[in-house]
């Protein structure tokens, strides 16, 4: 990459010259990459930008929230989308027909908000990996392509598509976003729904989002890892008292990376691991068993789907 304070200078015009007079919408998911081209888009055209978060339902614990805090001076709008994503997701088990039915909604969101503000473009946080991935049929980013072809907008901004995770994080130091956000980990466009393998449930949403915030609060700051999460595998016996029921399989999953192409496993201490599990099995009752992920990328994906 050139340095960055020419990338910022660079991006800014672009957006500047391409939008110039209009009004442009924002997917403002709370990742580094949307972080930075919202902050990009506002230096670029100030008021006319229009920046819009979409509650899935498919979030991390907390999202939400912390968005209307965290963002609080770009007046986000707030669309609660979840009802129309679970319909839709209902009885889906292929996970890239779910990247599909995900980009489908959400870009009709968009386009429904865009109307309603007038507005002519649309800008994302598309990076380059999520183009490699795309392009090479590997899978489809709901942000790229999953994108429905008969898309409502003038044109798509994407003024990070030829960085790697690594060199938007630098950007966002520059730009001086807070390392809460500059340095915040990766978290999958579909969200939750490809932490759960098979098809999607509001219960099995809750599940595997309990799951994941007690895995992050105990592994990111012991252990700085890349990415780490929980996914839902499906059910398997267990006991509950002198009965033999069918709980939830939870895979824990740490990883450190570059850039997400390649991935090795965090050597998480055993005991740790097993108090990790302890605290699962014992604050969701639904799971009745916990593994840890041992895989490296390739031949594993990060994600499970
Ligand atoms: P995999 O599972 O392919 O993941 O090894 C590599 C990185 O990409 C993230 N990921 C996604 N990000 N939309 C996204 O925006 C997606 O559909 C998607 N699938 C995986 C994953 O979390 C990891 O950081």
């Amino acid at each position: 990459m050139v340095k960055t304070d020419v990338f910022i200078e660079k991006a800014i015009n672009e957006i500047q010259e391409r939008a110039k007079g209009k009004k442009v919408v924002i997917a403002l998911s709370g990742g580094v990459d949307s972080s930075v081209c919202a902050v990009l888009a506002k230096r670029a055209i100030g008021v006319n930008l229009v920046p819009i978060y979409v509650d899935t339902g498919l979030m991390r614990k907390g999202e939400t929230e912390r968005i209307k805090t965290v963002f609080h001076d770009f007046h986000p709008i707030i669309v609660d989308g979840s009802h129309e994503f679970f319909t839709a997701l209902s009885g889906i088990t292929d996970p890239e027909k779910k990247r599909m039915v995900i980009g489908e909604i959400f870009i009709r969101i968009f386009e429904r908000e865009a109307k309603k503000s007038k507005a002519e473009f649309l800008l994302q946080g598309t990076i380059y990996p999520d183009r490699i991935e795309s392009e090479g049929g590997i899978k489809s980013h709901h942000n790229v392509g999953g994108m429905p072809i008969d898309i409502d907008f003038k044109g798509i901004i994407e003024p990070i598509q030829d960085l790697y995770k690594d060199e938007v994080r630098e950007v966002a130091r520059t730009l001086g976003l807070p390392p809460e956000i500059s340095d915040r980990m990766p978290f999958p466009g579909p969200g939750l729904a490809v932490r759960v393998l098979g098809d999607v449930t509001e219960e099995k949403i809750r599940i595997v989002r309990e799951a994941n915030h007690i895995a992050e609060e105990e592994l990111i700051n012991q252990y700085n890892p890349w990415q780490c999460f929980a996914a839902l595998l499906g059910l398997g016996t267990g006991v509950k008292g002198d009965n033999r029921i069918h709980g939830w399989i939870v895979a824990l999953r740490a990883v450190n990376s570059r850039d997400g192409m390649t991935a090795d496993p965090v050597p998480v201490p055993f005991d740790h691991l097993c108090k990790i599990g302890q605290r699962i099995t014992s604050e969701i009752p639904e799971v009745s068993r916990v593994v840890y992920d041992i895989s490296p990328k390739p031949p594993a994906t990060i994600e499970y789907e």
